[in-house]
C-alpha cells in the first residue's frame, strides 16, 4: 500500500510558511491545522492563512478543522483552495449533510475522531466520507507522545472500510513518527500526518522520505 506523508505546518515557522511549504518537496499534501481556541485550547490560523498558502505552493492543503461550527466554516476552506477538508463528528451538526457539501464543492470531505470518540457509532457515515481521521493525541498541540492505546481503533476502522467495500483513506495525526509510523501502518493507516517529526528534522524533505520508508516497510 502507498503511504501518503502529510507534514503538519503547525511545527514549522509560521514567519516563513511559503519557504517552509517549499521544504517539503516529495509530500503528498500539505496538513493545516486551524485552531479556533474553543473546541480546543489553542489557535493558528484561518482562511486568508489558507488562501495564501493555496498560491505559495503546488502541494495540495489537507485542512484540518479543529473548530466549533464546522458546517459553517468547511464550505469557506474548500473555496480557500483546501482539496480535502476534516471537520471533528464532535463539533458537526450535521455531519452527513456537511460531508455532500464539502464533496460538491469538488473537495475531499474527511471527517475526525478525538482519541475518547469512538468509531462504531459512525459506520454508517462512511460511504460519505472520502477519508477517516483516528487522532493519536488529544488535539490542540505539536510534540505530544503518540497514544499507542489508539491502534485499536485504526484497526477497527480499517475492518470495517474493509467490510463496506471503501475506498477511504484511513489517516492518522498526532506523534506519528520513524518509531511510530511502522504501527500505524500495521494497523491499516495508509494517511500519515507528522509535524514536529518533520519540521522538527534537519531535512525536512529527507524527514518526509525516512516516514515514508518505514511505512511501507
Ligand atoms: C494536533 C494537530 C497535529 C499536529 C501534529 O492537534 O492536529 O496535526 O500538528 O504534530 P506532531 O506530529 O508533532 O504530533
Ligand atoms: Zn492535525
Amino acid at each position: 500500500m502507498r503511504a501518503q506523508i502529510n507534514p503538519s505546518i503547525l511545527s514549522a515557522d509560521f514567519a516563513r510558511l511559503a519557504d517552509e511549504a517549499q521544504a517539503v518537496a516529495g509530500a503528498d499534501w500539505l496538513h493545516v491545522d486551524v485552531m479556533d481556541n474553543h473546541f480546543v485550547p489553542n489557535l493558528t490560523l484561518g482562511v486568508p492563512v489558507v488562501e495564501s498558502l493555496r498560491k505559495a505552493t503546488d502541494t495540495p492543503l489537507d485542512c484540518h478543522l479543529m473548530i466549533e461550527d464546522p458546517d459553517r466554516w468547511a464550505p469557506r476552506y474548500v473555496e480557500a483552495g483546501a482539496g480535502s477538508v476534516t471537520f471533528h463528528v464532535e463539533a458537526a451538526a450535521a455531519p452527513v449533510r456537511l460531508a455532500r457539501e464539502i464533496r460538491a464543492q469538488g473537495a475531499r470531505a474527511s471527517m475526525a475522531l478525538k482519541p475518547a470518540t469512538p468509531i462504531e457509532p459512525y459506520e454508517d457515515l462512511l460511504p460519505e466520507l472520502d477519508m477517516l481521521l483516528v487522532m493519536t493525541v488529544e488535539p490542540g498541540f505539536g510534540g505530544q507522545a503518540f497514544l499507542d492505546i489508539m491502534l485499536p481503533k485504526i484497526r477497527r476502522t480499517r475492518e470495517l472500510i474493509a467490510k463496506h467495500g471503501l475506498e477511504l483513506w484511513l489517516q492518522v495525526d498526532g506523534g506519528v513518527s520513524e518509531s511510530t509510523i511502522e504501527r500505524c501502518a500495521e494497523a491499516g493507516a495508509d494517511v500519515f500526518v507528522a509535524g514536529s517529526a518533520v519540521y522538527g528534522a534537519d531535512d525536512p524533505a529527507a524527514a518526509v522520505r525516512a516516514l515514508r520508508e518505514r511505512a511501507e516497510s
